[in-house]
């Protein structure tokens, strides 16, 4: 911790995501030393409640990490007497000008305590699309307080609208007050540590990047599944469906760090640079390159799991998908012609998220007898696990010792929690540290979004005018099998299925 002080608005402090992430992760922040030595955290929201309430909430979502037990209740004393809230409608400029004079109030002593004489200012919006006038009221009024003093940042949670217009409207929105550099949009996979790692492995081993390109990669495949539903969330995500809410942002942007060419430096802008050239290389996504499911009711050993329409929030006819499968293709000398297969669900019979890479056969192969007819079981293939049991494992052929000669798919494996005691932060931290120091590097840049949008918005107004209807799947399962013929098309096999390890 330093000199400084910092203020952080949480906008939207009583709803979900602000509950079950962004205080646990400024808790988190502090009990590491991370935050600034004085900062305070205000929570604005529509509801009433006062500072109490809000922090009586709070308590009961922060934890503290196992290998950090000590004066755990204590420093949670201390954090929640940092936090404040106000009530006011996202609307009113009213309203957020008594914010600005309750964040103002808390100014003075810090500057006494520390010659600090800026105010420095982190807002983080929650869902900000459906309020674009609020973002304007937001704005206006940050920037107003910013011109004295210190800086502004805001930090916008997604959805950043829903397809390339609406999502323009918003960066409008947001640019009317603010610079490119004060807004730091999140897509949180790019703060999971094994997304972070992908450049570190790549560019830090010398094993690794001769053969990331089409003379060797196959094809590369970005899954995500969840075992459970929308539970809770169908109103919200009956709007967006899976493709918004998980691949135009989360599994794109790690093909996007994976494909990109090696930036010129570290630094933000240079690697968000690499980031828009490989998007905007991409060839516009074909619907006949997309399979989508929705899931249905199903029962299992006695117990009766919903369906997606089950959902009190949802249409009874929504078409909606819950699941869907893409083929996406790099039009670039380094991948032209190697297809990047996407696969996302909900209410899977498992819950990963991970990136599989399968390397071409080998040319002349002098053992190829010893995998019979299935010369795809003998390919290598690196999986880089992002949840959960975070790893790295490369599948490679061995003999199986003996006398005889026999051979076996094994793995070199990187497994974190084997090789590794620090329990790994949530990604959520990691962002909210960054922003508040400044760094941007892990945030999406307005041309980064636009380049996403570009590729995905034909392919949603096509799927949404022609009413495509999903292929429905039964909850738990492995999800629709027009998956599987999409990759075969492509000569290609989903490497999730089957045994791995
Ligand atoms: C969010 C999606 O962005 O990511 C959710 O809106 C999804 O639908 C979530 O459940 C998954 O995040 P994580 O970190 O739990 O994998």
């Amino acid at each position: 911790a330093d000199e400084s002080t910092v203020t952080i608005t949480v906008v939207g402090a009583s709803g979900d995501l602000a509950k079950k992430k962004i205080f646990p992760a400024l808790f988190a922040l502090y009990y590491e030393d991370c935050l600034p030595e004085h900062f305070t955290i205000f929570g604005y929201a529509r509801s009433k409640m006062t500072d109490a309430e809000l922090r009586n909430i709070v308590s009961r979502t922060l934890t503290c990490r196992i290998d950090k037990r000590e004066n755990c209740s204590e420093k949670m004393e201390q954090f929640l007497s940092r936090c404040f809230y106000h009530s006011g409608q996202y609307d009113s400029q009213q309203n957020f000008v008594e914010l600005d004079k309750k964040l103002k109030e808390h100014e003075p002593n810090f500057v006494a305590s520390s010659g600090w004489k800026g105010c420095k200012s982190t807002f983080l919006l929650i869902d900000p699309t459906k309020h674009i006038r609020r973002c304007r009221k937001i704005c206006a009024s940050l920037s107003a307080s910013a011109a004295a003093s210190g800086w502004t940042r805001v930090i916008v949670e997604k959805p950043f609208g829903r397809d390339s217009d609406s999502s323009a409207a918003l960066t409008r929105a947001l640019k009317q007050y603010l610079e490119e550099d004060q807004i730091f949009r999140i897509d949180h996979y790019l703060g999971k540590e094994l997304v972070e790692n992908l450049s570190v492995l790549r560019f830090s081993n010398l094993i690794f990047e001769p053969l990331w390109s089409r003379q060797y990669i196959r094809n590369v495949q970005l899954i995500f599944s969840e075992d459970f539903g929308t539970e809770g969330r169908g109103g919200y995500f009956d709007h967006y469906g899976i493709i918004r809410d998980i691949m135009q942002n989360h599994l794109l942007q790690i093909l996007a760090l994976f494909a990109m060419e090696t930036p010129v430096s570290l630094d933000a802008e240079d690697i968000r640079n690499e980031k828009v050239k490989v998007l905007r290389s991409m060839k516009t996504i074909r619907i006949d390159d997309v399979v989508i499911g929705q899931y249905k009711s199903h029962t299992k050993g006695g117990v009766s799991y919903p369906g997606y329409t089950d959902d009190k929030t949802v249409p009874k006819d929504s078409l909606t998908p819950t699941f869907a499968a893409a083929a996406l293709f790099i039009d670039n000398a380094r991948w032209d012609g190697v297809p990047f297969l996407m696969k996302a669900g909900k209410a899977l019979h498992n819950r990963r998220a991970e990136i599989r890479v399968q390397f071409r056969h080998v040319p002349g192969n002098l053992y190829n007898r010893n995998f019979g007819t299935d010369l795809d079981r003998a390919t290598n293939e690196l999986v880089i696990r992002v949840q959960p049991d975070e790893a790295i494992y490369l599948k490679i052929n061995n003999k199986v010792p003996g006398l005889g000669m026999r051979l076996d798919r094994s793995n070199l494996n990187l497994l974190y929690k084997a090789r590794y005691s620090k329990e790994i932060p949530d990604a959520y931290e990691r962002l909210l540290l960054d922003a508040i120091e400044g760094e941007r590097r892990l945030f999406i840049r307005s041309d980064e979004l636009d380049a996403a949008w570009s590729l995905f918005t034909p392919v949603l107004k096509e799927l949404e005018e022609k009413k495509i209807i999903p292929e429905y799947y039964p909850y738990g399962s492995r999800g629709p099998v027009g998956a599987h013929y999409l990759a075969a098309r492509y000569n290609v096999k989903w490497g999730d299925i089957g045994v791995d390890e």
